[in-house]
């Protein structure tokens, strides 16, 4: 959040699965958008590392083809590419993490550099590779003469408390916390860092933002795609470790959390941590759970798409929830007894993420009898597809008679505002060379979000519950309908 601009000087950024879909579809493509914008250091370099065998010209190709498909300017690509290089490497053989040492020195002419490591890899091999970097005198624990070493990781970080705490510990042996740039690429879209602008760069707002004023806050995550090839992964995680205790959990924590005292990383961490931590564990009563039947995709060409258990790679009786609901509640002076309703699902009929604040009815209405069926005030933002933040209020329909309707005032991202919205890797990527940590979660945000979900996510597999089925390109199971109508209120 603070522009918090270390002494920038050379930089070596490693990307360890360098030919993963991640790299090349986000990472790179990133890279390259902060080159074209002049925000990389002028001496950097760029280092791919993966098991595929390639050479710099094919690898360069690799990644010319995907910065191709965004839309950024593609003018200064030549000069971008020639700063590309790539080592092919085993991900636990020292001896190749020693030549990429013997490469970064020989690209650094005699410079020190700072260090990006990137870990584009699954969470098992984070500390077999953390181990190798620390072997080959890759990893600087300590800052000397002025130059950093930092890592970044991707969730999913373990699959529980405990074997999150495990992988915690492990990369603290090797790295220090401050070191450990822990992703939530939610964090950095647009929509979702104007929440704290929302609530506290403005007055109207933070009166009604509490338990007297507020009715229940929905939060729907919605894709129209299933696993995307993805079965290996997504069989052991599910929904809820995908998407709910990270993603989710984070915008509720930023919907529910105080002011935090500055606009430093972490004592805006602090706030979430506090609030998470009011958060008690989800039981079974609270959740539903989905799973995606064949179905037809109504938007996309009335495409007929497979169920989740005909997905390559997911088991015929996989119980893997594909879709879940659930009522969460804050237990502190601001929240207590209002609902914070939470879904999120694969298979849908469409995509989406958005966060509705619904208010209370307005007591003694003089306009009650007039127009009985208006519902009350609601403010919707609108993470994607399109950016977008409304107020439904109600209002007098011009004429000679008292008529009154709800109408929208309406902010759409599109109409207001003329620059490109940046995608979210680039503004954590240039966080991790600015050193601001803000966007980035800290060890005990993790542990308090494992805490909320980790009970019922062992309770589910040990009990085996079954997910309710519901048709590819539906609305979702008819549970998380019954689920929300239990707090009197619809998705
Ligand atoms: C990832 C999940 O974190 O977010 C995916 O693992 C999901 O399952 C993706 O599809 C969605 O990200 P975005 O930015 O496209 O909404």
């Amino acid at each position: 959040m603070g522009n918090k601009t270390s002494s920038i000087k050379d930089l070596t950024i490693v990307v360890i699965g360098a030919s993963g879909d991640l790299s090349l579809r986000k990472i790179f493509p990133a890279f390259y958008a902060l080159f074209q914008k002049k925000l990389l250091p002028e001496r950097f370099q760029i280092i791919g590392f993966s098991r595929t065998e390639m050479n710099d010209d094919i690898f360069r190709n690799k990644v010319k083809t995907f910065i191709a498909k965004e839309n950024i300017p593609l003018s200064e690509m030549d000069e971008f590419l020639k700063k590309c290089f790539y080592c092919r490497g085993k991900y636990d053989a020292f001896q190749d993490y020693e030549r990429m040492g013997d490469l970064i020195r020989k690209l650094e002419e005699g410079h020190l550099s700072n260090k990006i490591y990137y870990l584009a890899i699954p969470p098992f091999l984070f500390l077999p590779v953390s181990n190798a970097l620390a072997h080959s005198n890759l990893i600087h624990t300590q800052e000397e003469k002025g130059v950093w070493t930092r890592v970044v990781v991707e969730k999913p970080f373990g699959r529980d408390r405990e074997s999150s705490d495990e992988l915690t510990a492990g990369l603290q042996k090797v790295f220090r916390e401050e070191q450990v740039y822990r992703i939530d690429h939610y964090l950095a879209k647009e929509v979702i860092q104007n929440l704290m602008i929302l609530r506290f760069a403005n007055l109207i707002l933070e009166p009604l933002w509490n338990r007297q004023y507020i009715q229940n806050v929905r939060i729907s995550w919605m894709e129209d795609i299933g696993i995307e090839g993805r079965g290996g992964y997504f069989d052991e995680y599910g929904i809820i470790r995908d998407v709910m205790q990270n993603h989710l959990l984070q915008i509720l924590a930023l919907v529910g959390m105080e002011q935090p005292i500055r606009l430093e990383a972490d004592y805006i961490r602090d706030e979430k941590v506090k609030v998470l931590r009011c958060i008690p564990p989800v039981t079974l009563s609270q959740l539903v759970v989905g799973q995606y039947g064949p179905g037809i995709l109504q938007c996309k060409k009335c495409e007929m798409k497979h169920g989740y258990r005909d997905e390559e790679g997911v088991p015929k009786d996989s119980i893997t929830p594909t879709y879940a609901a659930v009522s969460l509640f804050i237990k502190n002076r601001r929240w207590d007894g209002v609902p914070f309703l939470i879904r999120a699902g694969k298979g849908l009929s469409k995509r989406t993420t958005e966060i509705k604040i619904q208010f209370r009815e307005v007591p003694g209405n003089i306009f009650a009898e007039t127009a009985p069926q208006l519902t009350p005030n609601e403010l919707l933002i609108q993470v994607q597809p399109d950016a977008m933040i409304a107020l439904k209020i109600v209002n007098k329909i011009p004429g000679l008679s008292l008529v009154l309707g709800e109408s929208n005032l309406d902010l759409s991202y599109e109409s207001a505002f003329e620059s490109r919205v940046p995608d979210a890797y680039e503004l954590l990527l240039l966080d991790v060379i600015r050193g601001d940590k803000s966007l980035f979660i800290r060890s005990d945000e993790l542990e308090s979000a494992w805490d909320i979900f980790s009970p019922v996510l062992l309770e589910l597999e040990k009990k085996r519950i079954q997910p309710v089925i519901y048709p590819f390109g539906s609305e979702g199971p008819y549970t998380a309908d019954l689920l929300a109508s239990k707090y009197g209120t619809a998705w």
